[in-house]
């Protein structure tokens, strides 16, 4: 080979080299460009918010406090205050008034308790309070006041009364330039006012009425009174507002009081006061089976290793039961086939701890199925729902992360788009994401999985459907770092047993279009969709 033509060889080599190394880069880059970093966001869960006294919004401002007033008892009685007792009130005693009117009584759940574990118990009961007060508040509920824009101030929001109940309205009062007399007005719909004190030198029209009148020559005399009103609803009803207007001749302000009574907390045991985690008192495993006894001990076996003394709540819809045995297990015999989303519905609901943790009922839990891992997320953080990674015999990890998405539809219905994925990192837990939907091994939280419900009507095959139904009332996150063991899904047909192939015909039957009938017919009505896409 002549030189000339070595030389150019190789250099045609370089600048490919050199074309190729450019081209890699460039892709790289623009991959990279295609992945953003990832955002990482915490969702710690904050401190719970502050309850406003309503004796701290008596006191005047130091500009105030020297304008005159007189106390109404009988108003400032109607306030609630932090010291409710169940006491017997004193009756006549009329013949027959038992009778007549029932025997009246009152107890003290105090006193019924083991006194050597009093202090215990309180403090529990306390600290999950605390943590239930944080979950159950919602932004919207904080007490926001409008400073005087318009000459007028008043709450934005955050003001409550429970139904039939009186409350100081916090925050009223009026900004005003210099004025012969200054005069506001108050109205409402659902409910009537008063004043808790009467002011000197302040004209004060329609008390007990739905729409008052305040006047004075004085406006600090005016701000004083102001701070001094009292709403009363006077409609019952559990949960609603009144949307109360407060104008001078010149201005308009408009703001909610709402009327409901206080969230009722439902608070489990955690089984103890320090930072460790009771698993057994903390969480039940609950699944559903169909014929695959042989799946379920091996499960149950592989439970035992770890979690000897956690409850196992099982839903069987087998034609002929078989009775599984052994400590801390309970089984739930369901009319045959009534299937997949009954059978989780029926398990979630005899759970009686805090959380569940759902699993298929051909899972095997291995080294790393952590569940205190789980638990730390869902205790530490805003999360409802947390999945695990489920590993197939191929050693394929399913996290089955999904990104739910409606789109409006206008009257034929809504779009729905689902998408792998997730939104974002969980700062505190690198291994962890939130997401909408994750894959059917997961902890939860009771309490919220139950408002949601699993539909009965989905009886073959379902799964995404419960996170669709859960849109708006789940915050559900995702961690790769606990990890259970799928037990063989893919058998070769001629080494299937009869159990395998009678389970097949019943999940995966021949003409699946009824099925899917089923759950398009849902997605249509029940969930107002016209459409999905998803990959
Ligand atoms: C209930 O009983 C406990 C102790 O016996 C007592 O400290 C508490 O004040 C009682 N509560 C009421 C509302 O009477
Ligand atoms: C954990 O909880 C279980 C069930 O409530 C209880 O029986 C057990 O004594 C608790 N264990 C500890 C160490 O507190």
């Amino acid at each position: 080979m002549p030189i000339s033509l070595v030389k150019k060889t190789r250099m045609r080599t370089t600048t490919k080299c050199v074309v190729l190394v450019a081209l890699v880069s460039l892709c790289l880059l623009f991959i990279r460009m295609l992945n953003k970093p990832d955002k990482v966001v915490g969702i710690w869960n904050r401190g719970a918010p502050e309850d406003i006294l309503q004796n701290t919004l008596l006191q005047p401002s130091e500009k105030l406090a020297h304008i005159p007033l007189k106390w109404k008892d009988d108003i400032l009685q109607l306030l609630p205050k932090n010291s409710c007792k169940c006491e017997v009130e004193p009756t006549m005693d009329i013949p027959f008034r038992k009778e007549l009117f029932g025997k009246p009584f009152a107890v003290n759940f105090t006193s019924s308790l083991d006194p050597s574990l009093l202090d215990k118990t309180y403090k529990i009961r306390e600290k999950e309070y605390q943590k239930f007060k944080m979950r159950s508040h919602h932004p919207m509920d904080k007490l926001i006041i409008a400073k005087a824009n318009s000459p007028l101030e008043y709450p934005i929001q955050g003001v409550e009364v429970q139904p039939l109940k009186t409350i100081l309205i916090p925050g009223l009062s009026l900004q005003d330039t210099l004025r012969k007399v200054y005069k506001v007005s108050l109205s409402s719909t659902i409910g009537t006012f008063d004043t808790v004190a009467e002011v000197e030198g302040v004209t004060v029209k329609g008390i007990g009425e739905k729409h008052i009148t305040l006047s004075s020559p004085h406006m600090d005399n005016l701000n004083r009174q102001l701070q001094l009103i009292t709403y009363t609803n006077t409609a019952f009803h559990p949960n609603t507002a009144d949307t109360v207007q407060f104008q001078t001749n010149e201005h308009t302000a408009m703001f909610n009081i709402k009327v409901r009574h206080p969230t009722m907390p439902k608070l489990y045991n955690p089984g103890s006061i320090d930072s460790s985690y009771n698993i057994s008192a903390l969480v039940t495993i609950a699944t559903k089976t169909f014929l695959r006894y042989d799946k379920l001990q091996n499960l149950i076996d592989s439970i035992r290793k770890s979690y000897p003394t956690v409850k196992i709540i099982i839903a069987d819809d087998s034609e002929t039961p078989q009775k599984v045995e052994g400590p801390f297990i309970e089984q739930y015999i369901m009319p045959f086939g009534k299937g997949w989303f009954a059978g989780r519905n029926l398990a979630v609901s005899q759970v009686s701890t805090k959380y569940f943790l759902w699993v298929d009922d051909d899972f095997i839990f291995g080294p790393r199925t952590n569940i205190e891992k789980l638990v730390d997320v869902l205790e530490k953080t805003t999360l409802d729902l947390v999945g695990g990674a489920v590993r197939e015999v191929t050693g394929y990890y399913t996290t089955y992360r999904q990104k739910i998405n409606v789109m409006p539809g206008g009257k034929t219905g809504d779009c729905l788009m689902t998408q792998q994925g997730y939104h974002h990192l969980i700062e505190g837990f690198p291994n962890c994401v939130v997401t909408d939907g994750v894959v059917n091994f997961f902890l939860a939280r009771t309490e919220k999985v139950l408002e949601v419900g699993f539909d009965p009507k989905l009886s073959r095959t379902g799964h995404l459907e419960f996170f669709i139904d859960g849109l708006g009332k789940l915050h559900v996150g995702s961690c790769d770092n606990v990890i259970v063991e799928h037990a063989s899904k893919i058998h070769l047909s001629w080494s299937k047993t009869e159990v395998d192939k009678q389970y097949d015909k019943f999940r995966y039957p021949k003409s699946s279009d009824h099925s899917k009938n089923i759950k398009h017919h849902l997605y249509y009505f029940k969930n107002r969709l016209q459409c999905m896409t998803g990959n």
